[in-house]
């Protein structure tokens, strides 16, 4: 098994900067007048899905270039394994596996030579290699097509194959820039999968970036909103979304006015309209209430309907912190013309 085969986690420095896999402190980077990463403070723990979610331009690969040394701060700190990125950059690049947003295979090879001369580089001994690539190609189930040459996989087998890439070395964490970028939603959920594999199987802190709110909500464990550069809120997909302040539940019945009346006198239902027989009502923790609401109808007489239960979304909590939709940003024209080609390269198979 890889696993066995894999170095123990590095150690970092104990007491130095806490129990943290990435622990950033005002993190700042600047491009001329333009500060692309303003004063980033996160801290990531080890083994979770971290997700950096923000539109184009937000400073999402400029802040994840800073944690795999490709790109110095202007000011602040980042700690990466225990690793200081300014000081011990040889040291946070051995700990890290990355896949990069731009595509990086070699399209001529297959995909075990892809994967051997990625071994060959980070310096596994050749009679491990083929166990290793056996090991990492599996998860992200790819087997069948191993002595394939990389040209002819579709978009999403390449995305997977250089996630596959990423694993192989044994990282303590791995960095996932945009991993499906224009891809198909079927395909996009395969190597959703894959991911979660990966944190499963190999027990890897990931940390990814997405412009995908379906992606941040179903993948991360927790999910940093990113604007402008700055972190506009962090926490689990589902407390962001219930911090907006509760649910919307829609109750069709036979007598609204009734039930609106009897509605009123619940201390915690806000927000109160009848509309075309329709109440609709705000309250937190909403699936848990739906059996009050209800009971409270059975008790004044009134027929039910149908019930729904509306819960905000992240598009709601972007638009809460940021005044805008996340969908609405424009994409330029270099980051359309990526997404267009790995939209059909997805195609091509
Ligand atoms: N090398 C550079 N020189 C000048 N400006 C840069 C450079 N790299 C990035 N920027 C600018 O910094 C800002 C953040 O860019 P970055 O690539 O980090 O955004 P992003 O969130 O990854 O966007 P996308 O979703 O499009 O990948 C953008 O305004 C970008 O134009
Ligand atoms: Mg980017």
């Amino acid at each position: 098994m890889l696993e066995e085969k894999c170095d123990p986690p590095p150690k970092g420095k104990a007491g130095e900067n806490g129990p943290f896999t990435i622990e950033t402190t005002d993190l700042t980077k600047r491009f001329d007048q333009l500060t692309a990463v303003d004063s980033v403070s996160i801290k990531v723990n080890e083994g979770e899905i971290f997700g950096l979610l923000g539109p184009n331009g937000a400073g999402k690969t400029t802040l994840i270039s800073m944690l795999v040394t490709m790109k110095k701060p202007n000011s602040g700190s980042a700690f990466v394994n225990g690793y200081d990125v300014t000081k011990n950059p040889g040291e946070v690049r051995n700990s890290i596996g990355i896949v990069f947003q731009d595509p990086s295979l070699d399209e001529e090879l297959t995909a075990y030579e892809n994967l051997e001369l990625h071994a060959a580089m980070y310096g596994i001994e050749a009679k491990d290699r083929k166990r290793e690539i056996t090991s990492v190609i599996k998860i992200v189930d790819l087997e069948d097509r191993l002595n394939d040459v990389v040209k002819t996989f579709s978009g999403g087998m390449r995305r997977r194959l250089e996630i596959a890439r990423g694993l192989l070395h044994c990282p303590k964490v791995l960095f996932l820039d945009e991993p499906t970028l224009g891809l198909d939603p079927q395909t996009r959920s395969s190597i959703w999968d894959a991911i979660r594999k990966m944190k499963k199987e190999k027990k890897v802190t990931i940390v990814l970036t997405t412009h995908y709110l379906e992606e941040a909500d179903a993948l991360c464990d927790r999910v940093a909103i990113i604007d402008h550069g700055k972190i506009v809120a962090l926490d689990r997909s589902e407390t962001l979304k219930n911090s907006l302040g509760g649910d919307i539940i829609v109750i069709e019945s036979t007598d609204t006015a009734r039930l609106e009346t009897a509605f009123k006198t619940l201390p915690y239902a806000v927000g109160i309209k009848s509309l075309d027989g329709k109440i609709t009502l705000k309250v937190s923790n909403g699936e848990r209430k739906i059996p009050e609401l209800l009971e409270v109808a059975r008790k004044e007489g009134v027929e039910v309907k149908a019930v729904s239960l509306h819960k905000p979304t992240l598009d709601d909590v972007f638009l809460h912190y940021t005044g805008r939709a996340i969908r609405e940003e424009g994409v330029s024209g270099k980051d359309s013309m990526k997404f267009r080609m790995r939209a059909f390269r997805a195609r091509r198979n």
